[in-house]
């Protein structure tokens, strides 16, 4: 594995490769990324949550026009440590780690889903917690994303019926004793 300048190029096992040649980087989140961000985020929501929410539900977690929300995740990015994937020099997922251990966002691109995306991804927020000596991790999973989280520990403490830009929408407190 070769790290330079916060990109790091993925070579082990974790990585499902389907191609000889492609190669997963994982670098630090950078301003120019963002409107890709937002549009990943945006197709991901309307098509892989979209087997386990209503069109409403996913209207308003992923609103257009696009930008919608685009100064809100400009502000909650500078507060986090985020860590973007690509394959191929093609955006394929992202991850926010908060610093308390909460871990903000784990979205993978539509197209890219279990190639271990993720689990690369989480990979690099243990990491962080190892070093930062965090005893524990926690999230709000989506129906969706509660498999992947239970793949790696992660347990439902409780579940949550919020409201999302005013409508309610299930999901999951979930946290990882380290
Ligand atoms: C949840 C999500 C991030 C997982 O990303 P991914 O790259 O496809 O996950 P991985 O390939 O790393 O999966 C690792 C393991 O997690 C588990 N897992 C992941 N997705 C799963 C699913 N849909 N059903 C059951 N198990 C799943 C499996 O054990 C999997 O290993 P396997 O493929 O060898 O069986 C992705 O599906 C996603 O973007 N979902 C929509 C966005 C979302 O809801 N994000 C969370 C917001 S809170």
């Amino acid at each position: 594995m070769k790290s330079f300048a916060g990109i790091k190029k993925i070579n082990n096992k974790d990585w499902k490769n389907t191609m000889n040649t492609d190669e997963l980087v994982i670098q630090d989140y950078s301003e120019h990324m963002l409107d890709e961000m937002m549009q990943l985020f945006y197709n991901t929501v309307h098509s892989v949550n979209a087997k386990d929410y209503k069109k409403e539900q996913l209207n308003n977690w992923a609103p257009l026009p696009l930008p919608a929300d685009k100064r809100f995740w400009e502000q909650r990015l500078k507060k986090s440590v985020c860590k973007v994937a690509f394959i191929n020099n093609i955006m394929v997922g992202f991850t926010e780690l908060v610093d308390d251990g909460h871990i903000d966002t784990m979205y993978v691109h539509k197209d890219f889903q279990r190639r271990k995306v993720a689990t690369t991804l989480i990979n690099e927020i243990l990491q962080i917690a190892e070093q930062r000596n965090y005893s524990m991790l926690t999230t709000e999973a989506s129906i969706t994303a509660k498999p992947f989280f239970e793949a790696f520990g992660f347990k439902v403490t409780q579940v949550k019926k919020k409201l999302y830009n005013g409508k309610d929408f299930t999901n999951y407190k979930m946290t990882k004793a380290l």
